[in-house]
């Protein structure tokens, strides 16, 4: 079956990069020239999804007025003949209902987010990617996993999964390896969220890209508060991994976690180098930033 449709969870407080998402929403932070969620609307569209599904929540509106039309913006534009900016702001242009928007009223985790998406969703797959990790590839990410998944041709749960240094196993979710299918992908042996020092099945960590089927919904209704008092998703996945089967992507790509301070400075630099525009330019800075004592 297609998956036509894409869930963003926006409704995070941000808290590793204060005081940046005091007033302003995580996903809305600028890598280069683009906000966050600018690039994983992008991955998405290329990766065929027809319908944007955002769960929001308080302080997070300016998400809904990027999508929009800003038409004193484009009339200003046109009066002074800059075609180039104009352009910029067409080719992001949503279609008219292709986006919803709904509401999580309290920040209560991950899978709580993902659930208050179950009427816009309803009973297909569908993806849910995380605005605020980005993967530098070509193809994107969530295609790789799109092309995973039409491949095994089978009802199934796909999850992206990235290498994590060992002794830092413990900060993520991570899945055991199972049956493998080809070089980039296993049947998933189990998961675990944040698994004490030394217990991990793997050093392989739950990244932010899903495709879930539709029963995740009704395990996500009773799920209960897991790590950090929060209602997770990977608990809701651990649940559904026993009626349903879990594929583990080793996707192509450099991820990075712009959430974080160190990560999102890293992104600004990893994509302004893979500009044609902003390389030089930026080396030349940077080179002297280095030389500096
Ligand atoms: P994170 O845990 O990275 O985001 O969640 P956060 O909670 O906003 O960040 P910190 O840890 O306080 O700095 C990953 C994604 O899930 C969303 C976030 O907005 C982010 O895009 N999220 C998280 C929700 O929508 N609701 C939640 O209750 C939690």
């Amino acid at each position: 079956m297609k998956i036509r449709k894409a869930v963003f969870p926006v409704a995070g407080l941000g808290t590793r990069v204060l005081p940046a998402t005091k007033a302003m929403p995580k996903e809305m932070l600028t890598i280069v020239d683009k906000p966050l969620i600018q690039y994983v609307v992008d991955e998405a569209k290329e990766a065929g999804i027809e319908h944007f599904i955002f769960v929001t929540g308080r302080n997070k509106g300016v998400i809904e007025d990027h999508f929009d039309r800003m038409y004193e913006l484009d009339a200003t534009l046109a009066a002074r003949g800059k075609q180039a900016e104009i352009e910029i702001l067409a080719r992001d242009q949503s279609e008219a209902g292709a986006m919803s928007f709904t509401r999580q009223q309290a920040p209560l985790g991950l899978g709580h987010a993902v659930w208050c998406a179950r009427d816009i969703v309803g009973d297909e797959p569908f993806a849910v990617v995380l605005p605020d990790e980005l993967v530098l590839n070509a193809p994107g990410c969530l295609a790789q996993m799109i092309e995973a998944a039409n491949k095994l041709g089978e009802k199934s749960n796909l999850i992206a999964v990235e290498e994590v240094p060992a002794h830092l196993t413990h900060q993520y979710g991570i899945c055991g390896v199972g049956k493998r299918h080809g070089s980039t992908m296993f049947e998933v042996d189990g998961m675990v969220e944040k698994p004490p020092k030394g217990t991990a099945p793997s050093n392989l960590s739950i990244t932010g890209r899903y495709i879930l089927q539709s029963e995740i919904f009704r395990i996500l209704e009773t799920q209960e508060r897991g790590a950090g008092g929060e209602i997770q998703l990977t608990d809701a996945m651990i649940g559904l991994a026993r009626t349903q089967r879990f594929y583990g992507v080793e996707f192509e790509g450099e991820r990075h976690d712009c959430g974080s301070k160190a990560g999102f400075l890293r992104a600004n630099i990893a994509f302004g180098m893979a500009r044609a525009d902003l390389r030089d330019g930026l080396r030349a800075e940077m080179q002297h930033y280095l030389e500096r004592k």
